[in-house]
């Protein structure tokens, strides 16, 4: 009798931990503690406190349009996750910002030590207006979880050139007239982008700012790296000591490059930079590149994805690189494998970033361990 109860005590304690998952599956269905699959597309992960916060767009069955707003989700090993429910909602006043409706996408949170606030970030077009309000929006909580209070939204850096132009690079602008350029894709029009025409052009509007993510850097200074400039060119611009504004000082990445997607991380004091071209919601070949400063000047190497289906991302869209807890070196790449005819059905690959000479490395795996791969 004694054994049968011990024998039945150790069942209950260990049957949750036996039906646990050990593995990421990458591009397949992967369900929370409810058995639901996840629906946090265009994330991004937080860690705070032993537990990973993953954050991301809720997708309906049938538009990519936000009927829900920002979930969380939450793990302590990567693999297993809890859905915490949604941490910012959209609204239901029309003409809010955040009126259910409108276009919140890839949602970024950090915290904020000086303030003890947790601050997201996401790119918001409003309700009715296709993709063209190009707008940044934020807002803070005081738990991981949320609720999330809405703050504001709008264009980014008005009035402000970028940091780094010399004398030389404002008067090249001064000559660029976007009124001069009717046609676009040409060899004229390309060189005026790269030196600033769009810069220009929504110099007191303030810059546009679609794809995006959030990176903090080791002395505690935050960054909001975003598509700009009609998605033609990325931006990094540096947020204020609460992280809620933009401080005016910003950067340009890749001019005229068409990047988006950005994920960006850093591995012994060199900058790395994973982004995607623009094709919409069709797959592309992923772009990386580096920098020892996060200012730049940014280099571009070729992707960084190997393996089937490398040229492609793997089907997918960079959206986040997760730094693993505790084990410097280890990242995890995490892209979006998107189904726009059934937003709610679109898939998550996240793999381990191996690096070869010092260069990241993703290697395609059908099915891998967290905890045997970062031992
Ligand atoms: C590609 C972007 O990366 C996505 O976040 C989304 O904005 C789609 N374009 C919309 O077509």
């Amino acid at each position: 009798m004694k054994h049968l109860c011990s024998l039945l005590c150790f069942l209950l304690l260990a049957l949750p931990a036996l039906s646990k998952e050990r593995t990421i599956k990458p591009g397949v269905l992967w369900p929370d503690a409810a058995g639901n699959h996840i629906n946090a597309h265009g994330g991004g992960v937080l860690f705070y406190k032993g537990y990973y916060y993953w954050y991301g767009e809720h997708k309906a069955e049938h538009t990519s349009a936000a009927l829900v707003g920002v979930t969380c989700y939450r793990s302590k090993d990567l693999v297993n996750w809890t859905c915490c429910g949604v941490a910012l909602p959209v609204e239901e006043q029309v003409g809010s910002d955040i009126e259910k409706g409108c276009t919140m996408e890839r949602p970024k949170v950090v915290y904020c030590a000086r303030t003890g606030k947790f601050v997201m970030w996401f790119h918001l077009e409003l309700k009715g207006h296709g993709y063209a309000a190009a707008r940044a929006a934020v807002a803070v909580a005081d738990k991981p979880t949320g609720p999330f209070l809405y703050l504001r939204s709008g264009r980014v850096n008005p009035y402000c050139w970028p940091a780094d132009w010399t004398e030389a690079d404002h008067a090249c602008a001064d000559t660029l007239q976007a009124a001069h350029f009717g046609r676009w894709w040409t060899e004229p029009w390309r060189r005026a982008i790269t030196q600033g025409l769009f810069v220009k052009r929504d110099f007191s509007g303030g810059q546009m700012a679609r794809d995006m993510t959030l990176y903090v850097d080791d002395d505690g200074r935050a960054y909001h790296i975003f598509s700009s400039e009609d998605n033609l060119t990325l931006q990094v611009a540096e947020l204020s000591d609460d992280f809620t504004y933009h401080t005016g000082r910003y950067w340009r990445i890749a001019p005229g490059g068409q990047n988006e997607a950005p994920a960006l991380f850093k591995h012994e004091g060199r900058y790395w930079l994973i982004t995607s071209g623009c094709t919409g919601w069709a797959p592309n070949e992923a772009r990386m590149f580096t920098a020892e400063r996060i200012s730049g000047p940014w280099k571009q190497l070729p992707s960084p994805c190997s393996g089937p289906n490398a040229k492609l991302t793997f089907g997918g869209q960079s959206t986040y690189v997760l730094p693993v807890q505790g084990r410097p070196g280890a990242f995890i790449f995490m892209a979006d494998i998107w189904r726009p005819q059934h937003p709610i059905d679109a898939r998550y690959v996240w793999l381990p970033i191996t690096f070869k000479d010092n260069v990241p490395v993703v290697e395609w795996r059908d099915e891998w361990a967290p905890a045997d791969f970062f031992r």
